[in-house]
């Protein structure tokens, strides 16, 4: 069974999706550990109800990125995970943690990539007139919020809506195509060739659209 690491940094409520989907039946593999590094991040007591172990490595108490990315691996490692899960994780990773963890890490995004990479991507999808908005599961590479797109989630933005109504119902889809696609990996149904991810069910929908 595939052994799940997730990393946090706040609400958690992907994180809490993947709970869902593993109690389902939807998720072969075992979440094994939260990892947070912020004390405070809401989704650790929620891990924790659901006996899943969780750790803080405190991004400050470091004194530069490679140290805290260093011992942030060290402290993933002991649970020996399969696959690395980034969930809502705000931290930006070093390329030898990313080259570490080559094959076996994954994001979600607030947008439909290669738009919007960094933050405010809804105010940002907003500002540019877009029509449709969403979010992209994919490899994480050394290239910030880039690498292999392994599903995305599509919303029409609705004239008048502001980025905090459009935000709720991106996260609302979130939740739905990261379980899916954490699934894929679990069952080694992801290829990726050139760049270009394929999963081998034919009747997989890399797609979601509200
Ligand atoms: C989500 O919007 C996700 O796309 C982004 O950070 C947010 C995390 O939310 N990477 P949550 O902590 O999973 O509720």
């Amino acid at each position: 069974m595939l052994r799940i690491v997730v990393l946090i940094s706040g609400r958690g409520s992907n994180m809490e999706a993947l709970i869902r989907a593993r109690a389902a039946g939807d998720l072969p593999a075992d979440i094994v550990a939260v990892i947070s590094n912020r004390a405070d991040a809401a989704g650790l007591a929620t891990a924790a109800a659901s006996g899943i172990a969780t750790a803080v490595v405190p991004h400050g108490a470091f004194s530069d990125r490679a140290a805290f990315d260093a011992e942030l691996a060290r402290a993933i490692d002991a649970f020996r995970p399969g696959l690395v899960v980034l969930a809502g994780f705000m931290r930006i990773l070093t390329p030898a943690f990313v080259t570490h963890y080559a094959g076996r890490l994954m994001n979600i995004h607030p947008s439909l990539l290669p738009a919007f990479p960094g933050l405010r991507t809804h105010e940002r999808a907003l500002e540019a007139g877009c029509k449709v908005h969403g979010a992209t599961v994919h490899f994480v590479t050394a290239d910030l919020d880039h690498g292999p797109i392994i599903a995305q989630a599509a919303v029409p933005v609705r004239p008048g809506e502001d980025a905090a109504q459009l935000a709720k119902r991106v996260l609302a889809l979130e939740h739905v195509v990261y379980p899916r696609a954490v699934a894929w990996f679990a069952r080694g149904e992801l290829v990726v060739e050139n760049g270009v991810v394929r999963v081998t069910d034919p009747a997989a929908r890399q797609l979601v659209m509200a």
